[in-house]
């Protein structure tokens, strides 16, 4: 069961979380026109009536060019305003993940993206683990990843969860803890909720922006680090053998943060994965509040 933080922000304000309802009637809910943001934020170990948030205004950035696909406007000082009173009112005192979302909340049919009422809220629950940090099985889904000429994949579409849900469930009920998903072309896309990342000789490989990924934020924090830190990375399309043979592979999200995969289908993986665990560590300080180089990617909300 999640233990939901005690006030969402709903139609303006913050509210008791139990009294943010939405009618059965709502349009978002039959036809899936929402977006919706994930973000994570924690008390900061070094001061604890202060609350680090990770790069909120690119979180924000993403929420307002996803809400813009769905014709909608949503201002990102309105997002960050929201977040900073949202935290405020629910003085966290554990790691947490912030949902944010907006989504048509007019009452009725007919699927569309005009003419109709929007809002955007914000829920909260504290979040430990999303997957194991010791590493997860993987299977390749029978679930092919969308194309953006049939949905706005660089927006993080509510409607396009169904396919990451049908990919999740079939891996697990397979055995396995998560599904990687292929593009129409046949080349490695994501998991279902995480970019893909992997090393062959020392060199570090995404599938690039071209292979209807979404534009994970943690994706591109982690490909900046690693070029601070000395490292080559290249964004390429992946084919799935290559997964087999690669030094390390890992995924990365906002819940997950950086996960290895251990097992590939029937194939183990080795266990052996320098550049992630240095990647690993580096953005763990990061996100703690500990890595004066990256101060302009935490915000700090004083309580
Ligand atoms: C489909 C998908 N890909 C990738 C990601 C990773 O994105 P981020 O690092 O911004 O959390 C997510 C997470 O929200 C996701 O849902």
């Amino acid at each position: 069961m999640h233990q939901f933080l005690p006030y969402a922000w709903f139609q303006g304000k913050c509210v008791p979380f139990e009294e943010a309802k939405v009618s059965i009637a709502t349009h978002a809910l039959h036809y899936g026109t929402g977006a919706f943001g994930g973000m994570r934020a924690i008390p900061d170990p070094q001061n604890p009536n202060t609350v680090l948030l990770f790069r909120p205004d690119r979180h924000a950035r993403r929420l307002c060019q996803s809400a813009r696909l769905l014709l909608t406007e949503l201002r990102e000082e309105v997002v960050l305003n929201a977040l900073e009173l949202f935290i405020k009112a629910n003085k966290p005192d554990s790691p947490i993940y912030l949902r944010p979302f907006v989504y048509t909340s007019d009452l009725g049919i007919a699927p569309r993206l005009h003419n109709i009422e929007t809002d955007f809220l914000i829920y909260g629950l504290e979040l430990g683990d999303y997957l194991s940090p010791e590493g997860v099985s993987c299977r390749i889904s029978s679930w092919t990843r969308q194309e953006d000429r049939s949905l706005p994949l660089r927006g993080k579409i509510s409607g396009a969860y169904i396919t990451s849900s049908l990919a999740k469930t079939e891996a697990v009920q397979s055995g396995f803890d998560e599904a990687l998903l292929l593009n129409s072309r046949g080349k490695v896309s994501e998991a279902s909720g995480m970019n893909l990342f992997l090393v062959r000789d020392g060199q570090l490989i995404t599938p690039g922006v071209d292979q209807d990924i979404l534009e994970g934020i943690t994706r591109s924090s982690v490909m900046e680090i690693a070029k601070r830190m000395g490292m080559e990375v290249v964004e390429r399309p992946v084919d799935k053998t290559e997964l087999f043979i690669a030094d390390e592979v890992f995924l990365t999200g906002t819940a997950a943060k950086i996960t290895p995969i251990r097992k590939l289908e029937a194939t183990i993986l080795d266990s052996e994965r320098p550049i992630m665990n240095s990647l690993r560590a580096r953005l763990n300080s990061i996100t703690e509040g500990r890595d004066s180089d990256y101060e302009d990617w935490i915000c700090r909300i004083k309580l």
